[in-house]
């Protein structure tokens, strides 16, 4: 059995956080932040990674043709769920009424997408679940540390889905092969150490602690290595060459990760989906969200072949090679939209600034 992508859908807050609008808190600039990352605005949400996810969900129900009852298995990527215990995937479960699928979280960083989709297409193919819903979403700006410039400035919040079926006819699509992987080497150089099990509970202090190891450049590096290998790899193992790609979708984590990747790699028919500049890096939502974009702005046509690719934290990457389908347009359209915000990206965090840079503050 071979199978596809058939449904696609997105959700990306209303609250934008211009470069300007951060400089007023983190010790940055817009100028500094375009050079280094093209990033130019990215979103922040005032709800919950369940609820991101859930109306990413709909939307991709809704373009499958499907009703949330048909799905089978519901797969979470996320580093920020709204809770442990239960998953977030449970909360999608309820909030969708996808009463008959077996859910949960998979937490592979920035490339957890590419980790479930993978999951979703063994499913699928191996006849366990017939329909797939797999979803990115992140509330990344929860996890940031407003002090610390070299990491607010990169990320943003939001979630993508995709729903994954049997592949029935050539014009359906397919979902070839992957190369997903971790090389533990170099699980230092990105890492949030102390939440989780590794933190002292009982330090009332401690939970308030929570800071960033990071380091930019040496995950510079190692990314665009490690995509480079992950996508020859995977259109390698999907029969096809370099010639064959049509569209790359890498992380969006950086233009200049972007550029350096298109270079090191080389597909040279392929046209790169940049969309960077609009959401900063939103982790394991990255890929999906680009794709929709995508999508609804024509720089998909049907029937091409693409590449995805993601690195992250572990440093987890990943690969596949995918021939889209003809359809590009949704069999429904869902209405489903995150609930009203009375107030600007910054009131979503004005908490955490309060703690974290409170001198800023009062200059807002
Ligand atoms: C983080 C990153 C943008 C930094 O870019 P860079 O060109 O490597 O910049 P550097 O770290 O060399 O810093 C250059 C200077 O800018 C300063 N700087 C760092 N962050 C800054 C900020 N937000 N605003 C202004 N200045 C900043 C540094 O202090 C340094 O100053 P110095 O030269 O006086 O020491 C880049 O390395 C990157 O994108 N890495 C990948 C990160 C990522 O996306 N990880 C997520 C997992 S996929």
């Amino acid at each position: 059995m071979k199978s596809a992508i058939t449904g696609w859908g997105k959700c990306t807050p209303d609250n934008i956080m211009t470069n300007d609008d951060l400089s007023k808190f983190v010790d940055t600039s817009d100028e500094w932040i375009q050079q280094r990352t093209g990033v130019k605005e990215r979103r922040f949400s005032h709800v919950n990674t369940s609820d991101m996810a859930e109306i990413a969900g709909k939307h991709a129900i809704a373009c499958a043709g499907l009703n949330p009852e048909d799905i089978d298995v519901v797969i979470l990527a996320t580093c920020t769920p709204d809770s442990i215990v239960p998953s977030a995937a449970a909360h999608v479960q309820k909030k969708l009424g996808a009463v008959n699928a077996s859910v949960y979280d998979v937490n592979a960083a920035c490339a957890g997408f590419l980790y479930a989709l993978e999951q979703g297409k063994a499913f699928v193919e191996s006849n366990l679940y017939k329909r797939a819903l797999v979803i990115g979403a992140e509330h990344i700006t929860w996890l940031l540390d407003w002090s610390d410039r070299n990491t607010a400035v990169l990320f943003g919040d939001g979630a993508g889905a995709v729903v994954i079926e049997e592949s029935k006819n050539e014009s359906d699509g397919e979902i070839y092969s992957f190369s997903n992987g971790l090389s533990s080497d170099n699980l230092e150089i990105l890492e949030i150490p102390n939440f989780g099990s590794a933190m002292d509970r009982f330090n009332p202090d401690e939970a308030a602690k929570v800071r960033w190891t990071f380091d930019g450049q040496e995950i510079f590096k190692s990314g665009v290595r490690a995509m480079a290998q992950a996508s020859a790899e995977a259109i390698e193992k999907s029969g096809l060459s370099k010639e064959d790609v049509d569209i790359f979708i890498p992380h969006q984590a950086n233009i200049r990760i972007v550029e350096a990747l298109e270079k090191k790699l080389g597909l040279p028919n392929a046209t790169t989906i940049k969309k960077v500049h609009r959401y900063g890096n939103t982790s394991a939502a990255s890929i999906p969200t680009a794709f929709v974009d995508a999508l609804e702005e024509g720089e998909i046509k049907g029937g091409e072949i693409a590449v995805f690719t993601a690195v992250g934290a572990g440093l987890a990457w990943g690969a596949c090679a995918v021939r889209l389908g003809d359809r590009v347009t949704p069999i429904n359209k869902s209405d489903a939209k995150l609930p009203d915000f009375d107030g600007t990206a910054t009131d979503t965090i004005k908490r955490a600034i309060e703690y974290q840079v409170p001198n800023k503050l009062d200059k807002i």
